[in-house]
């Protein structure tokens, strides 16, 4: 369902990625690993079209569902069925759980996003309980939690996840584990990043290796 062929990429003259390629099948669980600054970070937004790929030979290029989206805003990304959760400034600050859901909802009419909000808090019934709560007020896991609300919100058909564990404890940690897992059910795709691996192994199709930007065989 998603083709990532022959992408170079950075920051302004900094090359982060070279020619990573790899595929992913529906339903599949994908995992990225390598250590810190291997640029894992840097092709979920490479996916997504925050980041451009370079020029190369051969070119580099995004392909979801037979449909070349490389670099589309995120409008379009959304429109196609594809949300990014990202590994930091993954909430709105200033306003509350249920104003961070309405937000990313805003793309829907009225009626759609309130249907879209109650499903949201249905499938994390904890948001509902912190809903009047802004995320100054809440913990590194609860915010993990809504970032996760925020994207799930979209009913995505791809999932991009940049660290959705990191900081989240036990208990909470099962609540996200098991909602990945019911998506998966439902024929959602994940491509996630997470250092402590041993976590989703149950749950993994395919593991992607990268060291200094490159895929490791
Ligand atoms: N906005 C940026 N501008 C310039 N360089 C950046 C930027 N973001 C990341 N980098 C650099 O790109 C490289 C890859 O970063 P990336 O964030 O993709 O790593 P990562 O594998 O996600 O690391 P981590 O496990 O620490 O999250 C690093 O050398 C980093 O310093
Ligand atoms: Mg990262």
């Amino acid at each position: 369902m998603l083709k990532v062929e022959h992408i170079t990429a950075g920051y302004g003259k900094k090359l982060v990625l070279t020619d990573v390629s790899f595929s992913v099948e529906r339903s599949d669980i994908v995992l990225l690993n390598g250590g810190n600054g291997s640029g894992k970070s840097t092709v979920l937004k490479t996916i997504y079209g925050l980041l451009k790929p370079w020029a190369s030979e051969p070119k580099g290029k995004v392909v979801f569902e037979e449909k070349e989206i490389t670099a589309l805003p995120v409008s379009a990304m959304i429109r196609y069925g594809i949300a990014y959760m990202p590994q930091k400034k993954n909430v709105f600050e200033d306003f509350t759980v249920e104003e961070n859901l309405s937000v990313s909802a805003g793309i829907y009419s009225k009626a759609e996003a309130k249907e879209r909000k109650d499903k949201t808090f249905e499938i994390l019934p904890v948001l509902k309980t912190m809903r009047r709560r802004t995320p100054f007020n809440m913990s590194g896991g609860e915010r993990q939690l809504l970032a996760f609300g925020n994207i799930l919100i979209h009913s995505p058909k791809l999932a991009l996840l940049d660290e959705p564990f990191a900081g989240v404890d036990t208990r909470n940690s099962e609540i996200l584990f098991q909602c990945i897992a019911d998506l998966k059910k439902k024929n959602v795709t994940f491509v996630i990043i997470e250092h402590k691996s041993q976590l989703l192994e149950s749950m993994v199709n395919k593991e992607i290796e990268l060291e200094l930007g490159i895929i490791k065989k």
